[in-house]
């Protein structure tokens, strides 16, 4: 057999890795972050991933989504700079909007891209023709990896090698494999899909799984069943993408952004594990940074 790297993610590997805020720092020093989310009834999503990025430390964070949702999301989100884009009639994004997410990545450091966007045919194609044009890091999420099932080969003409934050039903989709049997061989399932796909493949749910082309794989060990609840995916994919702003790699930002993540919920739950909520987790990825960190 081959002689492969598993490792359980420890806070000592997280902090060497970690990016060091510079006291001069400004915030253009702390990386641009482009978000691609929400559709008509799923602005929550596209907001919990915009924070995501910010409360991992991102400097500056723009968010595109359906022009409809620009006000809801202006309103919601004191932060983060807003961008409408192009949309049919079902309120997802359309295809003439890729230019100009083209455009706007062009000015980033990372894409995170998928969180709420639905699952409309036009927004699939606006979706894969972004994804394989783009020169930035990206992490692909939700519905971004429901409409890349069949198109798995699209992901080695990315700029950079893509990571992935699918759950087992996302997975189960993208594999042709039953949720049932993802979850019973969640490592070599997810080995061999990054492999494949020449991915970060991150499957999700208790004990999540970090995978990469040539086999390493790491197993994260924060997290509880609190994280169970609408939104906390969407956190993740912020997060991923707001360390990589930072100058993460993504291979750095996989691992960290996971075990971040999940302790974010741990000291979320200690003021209560079942009733956490989104964003609870959220508001306690600074104190898991610190706590890292310090
Ligand atoms: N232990 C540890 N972590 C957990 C547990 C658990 N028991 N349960 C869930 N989590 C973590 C996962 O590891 C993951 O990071 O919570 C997060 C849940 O992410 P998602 O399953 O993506 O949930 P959510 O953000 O609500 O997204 C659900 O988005 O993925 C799309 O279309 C999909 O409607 C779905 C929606
Ligand atoms: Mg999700």
């Amino acid at each position: 057999g081959q002689n492969i790297k598993q490792n359980i993610v420890m806070a000592e590997n997280v902090r060497a890795v970690l990016p060091r805020r510079n006291p001069a720092a400004h915030k253009g020093t702390n990386g641009r972050t482009l978000v691609i989310a929400g559709s008509r009834g799923l602005s929550g999503a596209a907001a919990m991933a915009a924070e995501g990025a910010l409360r991992a430390g991102a400097g500056l964070v723009t968010l595109a989504a359906p022009a409809s949702l620009q006000d809801i999301l202006a309103t919601k989100l004191t932060e983060v700079m807003t961008k409408p884009l192009s949309e049919i009639d079902a309120g997802g994004i359309s295809r003439e909007a890729v230019a100009d997410m083209i455009e706007l990545a062009a000015g980033c450091d990372v894409l995170a891209i998928g969180p709420g966007i639905g699952r409309s045919e036009d927004t699939a194609a606006a979706v894969r023709e972004t994804i394989t044009a783009v020169e930035c890091p990206l992490v692909l999420d939700a519905d971004a990896l429901y409409v890349l099932a069949g198109f798995t080969g699209l992901l080695t003409e990315c700029a950079a090698l893509p990571v992935l934050t699918p759950h087992p039903g996302e997975m189960a989709r993208l594999t042709g494999h039953s949720i049932q049997l993802v979850n019973s061989d969640r490592i070599n399932i997810t080995r061999k899909a990054a492999g494949e796909w020449g991915s970060i493949v991150v499957l999700k749910g208790a004990r999540t799984v970090v995978a990469f082309p040539d086999g390493e794989v790491y197993i994260n060990p924060t997290g509880n069943a609190g994280m169970a609840t609408g939104g906390t995916g969407d956190v993740l994919t912020g997060v991923i993408a707001g360390l990589i702003a930072q100058g993460m790699s993504s291979h750095d930002a996989a691992v960290a952004g996971v075990y971040i993540h999940g302790l974010a919920g741990n000291i979320a739950a200690q003021s209560g594990m079942v009733g956490l909520t989104a964003t609870d987790l959220l508001k306690a990825v600074p104190a898991a940074l610190y706590g890292i960190n310090n």
